[in-house]
């Protein structure tokens, strides 16, 4: 298959809805063979199956991301599968809104355990398989939040500047073993996701469905478009891009 991605065998965590199953069908569109590691079993058999009937390649693999042996088991069943991989989109996450002192003790813990150290656990074996098989693309999804503060959503915002973090590390230490990483930083994208978060800030009195979209990103995102940022990031064309964060978010960073 030709393609942007022709030739590239690439994983991606929370590939079964939303941004990730856009990520999933791109990459897969443009020639990458793709492994879905996600807990959505028909999400990702549906997703599975958009990619085939498209002309594509792609396997689905049940796994929570914050789970060490799940992930172990993925993998190796993405390799069994395709073969090394030399693309990774670590994008499985979520979100709680809540103010700051009424957010649960154990909240905290789901929230970091979902957002960060699923990316610790999964990045830290992408490096390691990338650096013996040749260098790749690694691609984290941060957040508008990585580097901006918002109300109600401070361990979200924590757990967004700890994966951008995470990003710039990798892309300075593993530079020189051929691995590249960067961070598409969204703003509010048409998903679950960003659907649930826009209706949970407006019930508590926040304005976001039409007053606040307006005067920030202009629209709601889709998801495609952040999709195709990612595909640039996870492509060649991007040679020479490591350790940047790339918002798609219509300018909403650069207006501050
Ligand atoms: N939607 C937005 O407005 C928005 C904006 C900025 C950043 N983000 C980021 O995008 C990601 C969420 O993606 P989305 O908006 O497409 O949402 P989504 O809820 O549609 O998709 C998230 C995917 O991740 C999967 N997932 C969740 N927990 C998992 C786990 N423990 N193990 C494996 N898979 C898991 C879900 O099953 C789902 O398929 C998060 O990293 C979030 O921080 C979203």
């Amino acid at each position: 298959m030709s393609g942007r991605l022709a030739g590239k065998v690439a994983v991606i965590t929370g590939g079964a809805a939303g941004m990730g199953r856009a990520a999933s069908l791109a990459f897969a569109h443009e020639g990458a063979k793709v492994s879905i590691f996600d807990i959505q079993d028909e999400a990702g058999a549906e997703t599975v199956r958009m990619i085939r009937a498209a002309g594509g390649d792609a396997a689905f693999f049940r796994c929570d991301v914050t789970k060490p042996d799940q992930i172990d088991a993925a993998f190796a069943g993405a390799i069994e599968a395709f073969g090394p991989y030399n693309v990774l989109f670590n994008h499985a996450g979520t979100i709680i809104v809540a103010p700051l002192h009424e957010t649960p003790d154990c909240e905290y813990d789901r929230l970091m355990d979902i957002n960060v150290k699923s990316a610790f656990l999964v990045t830290k074996r992408a490096v390691k398989h990338m650096s013996d098989n040749g260098g790749g693309s690694i691609v984290i999804t941060g957040s508008i939040a990585s580097e901006l503060g918002y109300a109600l959503e401070a361990v979200y915002c924590m757990s967004k500047g700890a994966v951008l973090q995470l990003m710039r590390t990798i892309s300075v230490e593993y530079r020189d073993a051929g691995i590249r990483c960067n961070a598409v930083c969204p703003g509010f994208v048409e998903t679950a996701h960003g659907l649930r978060e826009i209706a949970e800030l407006d019930a508590a009195g926040q304005q976001w469905e039409e007053e606040g979209m307006a005067a920030t990103q202009g629209r709601i995102c889709k998801p495609e478009e952040v999709a195709n940022a990612a595909l640039f990031l996870a492509s060649d064309e991007a040679s020479f891009v490591n350790g940047a964060a790339l918002y798609v978010d219509n300018g909403w960073y650069a207006k501050g």
